[in-house]
């Protein structure tokens, strides 16, 4: 058996139930190999990538508010471990903020985000949590009765369906001793835009999607054929999504180990939904998940926002 099938047992069980359902389909969160890592951080600087640099400048102008919002010796609880620039903002501006705690599965993730702000903040208390934000977070010691304030910013909160996304957000809610959420979401706006924020001139995002069938090849030894899929970015109306989809270019047969998957041509693969909101609809899931909008805070053309919730 080759051994890349040993290796990485999630990815090949993910595979091999998505390509073998109907329709076919792939976890967005297989995109962030190192690879995918480079390259959604070069789409984050793409001219039709408003997302990014538009969130960035609403959180520069909105520290004030937001740290209206943070007791003293707040601990800022990130969902998945940036040490990014949107992290920095906070951490800069915001002296209550004492403690930084990212949660992410990947334990050398972790350690490396933490490695990297400790030198930049030598007085910052970084305690780090190796877990599935889906799931029940459990917190150490040290956090025991501190003030805590989320932040999950990039709307990756848009990878998720409605009902999952009021689930993640009310077990934030259940956090002891949480006083506030920050919360980055992107907008619904003119349709071309957002298909061009997914599908962009030079080619970058689908050099992301196609990327997944990449992995699946060296990492699981599967047979696909790069040439014969196309990247494919859609607006689903009803669901107010962007979808981004590997099409087959062709009728063709693509071997997994035991397993092989026939494409129809045309037949695509759904690869991610990124879920655009209205005020209304945010407001919907937040509302069911126990918070209150206390600020929604937007750029002057209204493309993306910074929610600030508060429990209900
Ligand atoms: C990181 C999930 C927020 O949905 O815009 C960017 C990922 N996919 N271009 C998004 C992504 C294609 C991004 N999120």
């Amino acid at each position: 058996m080759n051994k890349h099938l040993r290796e990485n047992t999630e990815l090949w069980d993910s595979a091999v139930d998505g390509l073998g359902a109907a329709p076919k389909w792939l976890a967005s969160k297989w995109f962030y190999d190192k690879t995918g890592s480079e390259l959604f951080e070069q789409i984050t600087e793409l001219p039709e990538y408003y997302p990014t640099r538009t969130e960035l400048s609403i959180l520069r102008g909105a520290t004030a508010t937001l740290a209206a919002h943070m007791p003293d010796d707040t601990a800022l609880v990130e969902l998945g471990s940036g040490a990014s620039v949107k992290t920095k903002i906070l951490l800069d501006a915001i002296p209550q903020i004492t403690t930084y705690t990212p949660l992410d599965i990947s334990e050398a993730f972790l350690a490396e985000t933490a490695k990297g702000l400790q030198t930049d903040y030598p007085d910052l208390q970084i305690s780090p949590v190796a877990c599935d934000f889906m799931s029940d977070v459990s917190f150490p010691d040290a956090l025991k009765g501190r003030a805590k304030v989320g932040f999950f910013p990039g709307s990756t909160l848009g990878n998720l369906n409605p009902r999952n996304a009021i689930d993640l957000l009310q077990r934030a809610r259940n956090w002891p001793d949480v006083r506030s959420f920050v919360l980055g979401i992107d907008l619904v706006k003119e349709t071309d835009r957002l298909l061009r924020a997914y599908d962009d001139v030079q080619g970058v995002t689908a050099a992301f999607n196609m990327n997944l069938l990449a992995r699946l090849n060296s990492e699981l030894g599967a047979d696909f054929d790069l040439d014969a899929f196309a990247h494919e970015a859609r607006w689903n109306a009803e669901d107010a999504r962007i979808e981004m989809h590997l099409v087959s270019q062709a009728g063709q047969t693509v071997t997994l180990g035991q397993h092989s998957f026939d494409f129809a041509s045309g037949e695509s693969i759904h690869t991610e939904n990124s879920h655009k909101y209205t005020p209304d609809s945010i407001g919907a899931i937040i509302g069911k998940a126990g918070w209150h909008m206390a600020e929604f805070l937007t750029d002057d053309a209204d493309d993306f926002a910074v929610c600030l919730l508060t429990p209900q």
